[in-house]
């Protein structure tokens, strides 16, 4: 709970590298998600270049921190595995929860940056990362040491609650 409880999106990073094997850690609890019908119609594409890193930042206005970033990983649901784009959302969305906390657990910061469903920001990141026609890039998210302090969120709020007993 402490690990959900004090996960924040962290925009800024030190210039510390991101070592490859804390990001396959955070890929294995990406792969530990639920899928609907366990599909697990993920793929992931880690990018350390600092090239392609600019190029995402330089394309995407609301993914300008990974510029600046360690790494970055895109979520891309396969099309061919799970024909449907709803499904493809939620199942990317929590392998990309399991993702966040697991770096958080590591003392790295991230930030979850939407790519779908905007096809303005959807077809320049096909561009950039070549990717065919039936991988949906669901999301960018930016990776590195913080270089900033937030504090944990409350957000626990009974009003958004129905309970049937
Ligand atoms: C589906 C989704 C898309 C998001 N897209 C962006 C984004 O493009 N750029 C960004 O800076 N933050 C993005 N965020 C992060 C949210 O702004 C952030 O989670 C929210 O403000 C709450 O802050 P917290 O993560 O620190 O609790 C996104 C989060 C989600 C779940």
């Amino acid at each position: 709970m402490d690990i959900i409880n004090t996960r924040r999106s962290i925009r800024k990073y030190t210039e510390k590298p991101v070592e490859d094997e804390l990001l396959v850690k955070m890929l294995e609890a990406a792969m530990n998600a639920p899928t609907a019908r366990n599909l697990q119609e993920w793929k992931f594409v880690v990018i350390k270049d600092r090239t392609v890193l600019k190029q995402i930042a330089d394309a995407l206005r609301s993914s300008r921190m990974t510029e600046h970033a360690g790494a970055a990983v895109v979520v891309l649901g396969d099309k061919t595995i799970q024909p449907k784009d709803e499904y493809i959302y939620v199942d990317c969305g929590a392998a990309i929860e399991n993702l966040l906390l697991e770096a958080h657990s590591l003392g790295l910061g991230c930030c979850w940056c939407a790519i779908g469903p905007n096809e303005d920001r959807i077809e320049p990141i096909r561009e950039i990362l070549n990717l065919e026609e039936h991988l949906v890039p669901v999301a960018n998210i930016a990776i590195g040491w913080p270089d900033e302090e937030k504090e944990a969120n409350h957000r626990y709020d009974e009003k958004k609650v129905t309970w049937i007993k």
